[in-house]
């Protein structure tokens, strides 16, 4: 075993080469947070880093007068937090038995070990552990808290609670850490269906944050991903916190400052589905959470938890393979296809060097809307006569791979399986059922629910060579039945029952995350799935902000990132495919329009896209990822640098008639390093200039004539040119200047005419 965690007298050391983390037992036996920040030595002597003795604060509750006059637990830096002992603020935990609402946990003994698995949930691979458990011998209860180290940075956490009698859970946070207020910024994201990862920001104050999700999945409204930004912090330096939860199903995070300028965070479960019987032989287990440090500001939190998840959150199988670049038919035909359809557009993929072929909803029972079909196995012979292994047969003789959409989780009214087992849908028997997209959800519960779709998954998946399986999931929960407490939690670790059995029956099968887009892109859903889809808005300035909020917390290699049809079926916004590339490029690229639709010079634009990404893949998917600049800057950079390349995505937010001399933000690139930058060879359109066209042309058109529109299904005409050299020193002190940006006037080599919401990829090579 390593030695990221250290036992000394009344303490414990973690420690990582990012951070420390002090852990002392108090004299009333509590666990108190000393030290959580950037790496120190791991002294013997403590006492330096504690608290000292001062008379108590006037109007208290003292916890032991005994063993300590001072100590009031609404003060101490706590680890974990209970009410009606004195402390008046949120707790962590709230139990109860028929007797007493008092559980009073004080330190008895410790282990250190190698880390585990957690039964029933997904955890880290590999780690140390230090276990503290604590003993309320009244009631016959232990708690354990539990401490995982990892050496990229990381300390993960999650509590036990063990009785020998019967009591009830209430609300079951996985961890609480009390830090010093360093005027705190609270940087989380809220959003909704094609809206995902909005940034959201507030300034501590003493009024208390709480957010998280009650749709029973981890949800678009508020990821749990969310940071602590010491207010004189930016994107590379100054102290940033970093928090997350490996689960799926409704959470909750709070962070509350005292009077005191003290700031508690925790998160866990959403207490609002919550209620769970702890019995002999009944331990509960909360998810693991996940919290990092970093003293580089917010891109340094990223870094550590990009190589986290990358090592030991995502399957292994594909962990550090490349994403294959992807076709997925739904933007472009929507659930209108056939079999002829499907294989036009797949030997078009083919052609421009797409290398997996995704069909996605509409292939099963007779599935023309989202009203029917959900919950039946059967194809859609009338749309697909050979079966899709006949279609997956075909696909993979093309050269491709192949991937199937499924909604696993759903059951639509109209369906054999619903008219046989109304009673597998998710109701509480007395109320009729409310439907979500025309659907219900099933009973994941029930074991015998979990079965039938473990079958026919797996049936499909070998008898059909299945490569891939898109696993979507599109409505929230409602009609909960009442029974057994905590139904929501043992639907998710149902869930996860059903998404283990498939990822040991196909270790190998890339699986992709979904529910309506980004509704369920969590850490519990990446430990099974290679990939997530970020987002069902595939507008492209919508994509840069939502991409650029999520890669905080979530490495390229996940993140799904889609070129769609020029007008954005979400907003009707129009933009460029180029743009659309550059948007999407960093992250798993795929395409999603119609590609029989292309005119010749969008198939070679096509084509010259997936052959620059495939050459810069390893740094797309996974490189140290930079978020430079964001939507409030008026342009959004992103840039992902590996083994000697980088790429850096530009995107702008509103042109102006008076464009600001611009630099290039950059970080992450070797000083004494030389290298060479150009801009992707980028095209416009030439309807773009609207009649201001005739002043370069010999002959006159029209505005949209018929003229221009023929030429512009063959021609377009080259944007700026900008390359050069440079030293990674250079680059990263963000002196690499960029061309002026049209301002009404000339259009000479340099300019770049990026339009509202324009986007641009830059390129680095190490020479
Ligand atoms: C929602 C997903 O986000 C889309 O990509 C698509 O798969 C549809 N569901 C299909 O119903």
């Amino acid at each position: 075993m390593g030695n990221m965690i250290k036992a000394i007298e009344h303490a414990f050391w973690l420690g990582t080469e990012q951070c420390s983390y002090l852990i002392h037992i108090n004299k009333a036996g509590k666990p108190v947070c000393a030290y959580f920040g950037a790496k120190v030595p791991l002294t013997e002597d403590i006492s330096a880093f504690l608290e000292k003795d001062g008379p108590s604060n006037g109007r208290r509750v003292i916890y032991d007068k005994e063993k300590d006059p001072n100590c009031s637990l609404d003060d101490i830096a706590a680890e974990f937090s209970l009410p009606h002992k004195g402390d008046q603020h949120n707790p962590s935990l709230l139990l109860e038995n028929s007797d007493s609402f008092v559980f009073d946990f004080v330190y008895e003994s410790y282990e250190i070990k190698e880390a585990g698995p957690v039964e029933g949930l997904p955890s880290p691979r590999g780690g140390e552990e230090l276990v503290l458990i604590l003993r309320d011998q009244r009631m016959e209860a232990e708690l354990d808290l539990h401490y995982l180290v990892y050496e990229e940075g990381v300390i993960g956490r999650y509590v036990e609670i063990k009785s020998s009698k019967k009591i009830l859970c209430r609300k079951a946070m996985s961890y609480q850490l009390v830090l010093p207020n360093e005027n705190f910024i609270l940087e989380s994201s809220y959003g909704n269906w094609a809206g995902e990862f909005q940034k959201d920001e507030a300034k501590l104050t003493h009024m208390g944050y709480f957010f998280g999700s009650n749709t029973f999945a981890s949800g678009d409204n508020h990821n749990p991903l969310f940071f602590l930004k010491s207010g004189d912090s930016s994107a590379e330096h100054g102290s940033v916190y970093g928090f997350n939860l490996i689960y799926s199903g409704s959470h909750r995070e709070e962070v509350e400052v005292n009077s005191f300028s003290r700031v508690r965070v925790s998160a866990g479960l959403s207490p609002q589905h919550f209620a769970w019987e702890i019995d002999k032989g009944k331990p509960f287990v909360t998810p693991v959470a996940i919290l990092a440090y970093s003293d580089k500001g917010m891109n340094g939190v990223t870094a550590i938890f990009h190589s986290f998840i990358r090592g030991r959150v995502i399957p292994e199988a594909h962990r550090q393979d490349l994403r294959p670049v992807l076709y997925n038919n739904w933007e472009g035909t929507y659930m209108k296809f056939n079999e002829g359809k499907i294989l036009s557009l797949a030997r078009k993929a083919k052609k421009l060097g797409i290398e997996l072929f995704v069909l996605d909803d509409g292939w099963f029972g007779h599935r023309d809307a989202d009203n029917s079909s959900l919950g039946d196995y059967t194809v859609y012979k009338k749309k697909l006569p050979g079966g899709i292994s006949g279609l997956s047969k075909k696909i993979h003789k093309m050269g491709m791979l192949f991937g199937l959409w499924f909604e696993p989780e759903a059951v639509s009214v109209d369906s054999d399986l619903y008219r046989a087992h109304p009673d597998w849908a998710i109701s509480d028997g007395i109320h009729p059922n409310s439907e979500g997209r025309n659907q219900l959800l099933l009973n994941l519960t029930k074991p015998e629910v979990r079965d039938y779709l473990f079958e026919h998954l797996h049936r499909i998946i070998s008898e059909a060579k299945l490569d891939f399986i898109k696993w979507d999931q599109n409505r929230p929960l409602s009609d909960i039945p009442g029974g057994e407490g905590g139904f929501v939690h043992r639907y998710i670790l149902g869930l996860y029952e059903l998404l283990s059995r498939v990822r040991e029956a196909h270790p190998d099968l890339w699986m992709e995350n979904c529910a309506s887009g980004g509704g369920r892109n969590d850490l519990g859903m990446f430990s099974y799935f290679d990939t997530g889809w970020v987002s069902d808005d595939t507008d492209s300035f919508e994509r840069a902000s939502i991409q650029a909020n999520m890669i905080k917390g979530y490495p390229a290699c996940v993140m799904s990132n889609h070129v769609a049809a020029k007008t954005s079926h979400q907003l009707l916004r129009k933009t460029s495919l180029g743009t659309k590339f550059d948007v999407a490029s960093i992250g798993v690229l795929g395409y999603e329009l119609n590609l029989n639709d292309l005119d010749p010079i969008d198939k070679k634009e096509l084509a010259a896209q997936i052959e620059t990404y495939k050459k810069y893949r390893a740094a797309a998917q996974f490189g140290e990822v930079h978020v430079l600049a964001e939507k409030e800057d008026g342009r959004i950079i992103v840039s992902s640098i590996k083994d000697g390349q980088a790429l850096a995505s530009y995107c702008n937010v509103l042109q102006t008639p008076h464009p600001a001399m611009e630099k290039l933000p950059l970080a992450g690139f070797e000083a004494g390093k030389t290298y060479e930058f150009s801009v992707r060879p980028e095209k416009y359109d030439p309807r773009r200039f609207g009649s201001l066209i005739n002043m370069i042309l010999p002959f006159h058109v029209k505005e949209e004539g018929k003229l221009v529109n023929v030429v512009s299904r063959h021609y377009a005409m080259d944007a700026e040119k900008f390359s050069g050299t440079m030293d990674g020193e250079a680059l990263n002190a963000g002196a690499l200047t960029l061309g002026p940006q049209w301002a009404g006037t000339g259009l000479g080599e340099n300019v770049r005419v990026l339009g509202d919401f324009g986007a641009r990829l830059y390129l680095f090579d190490a020479k």
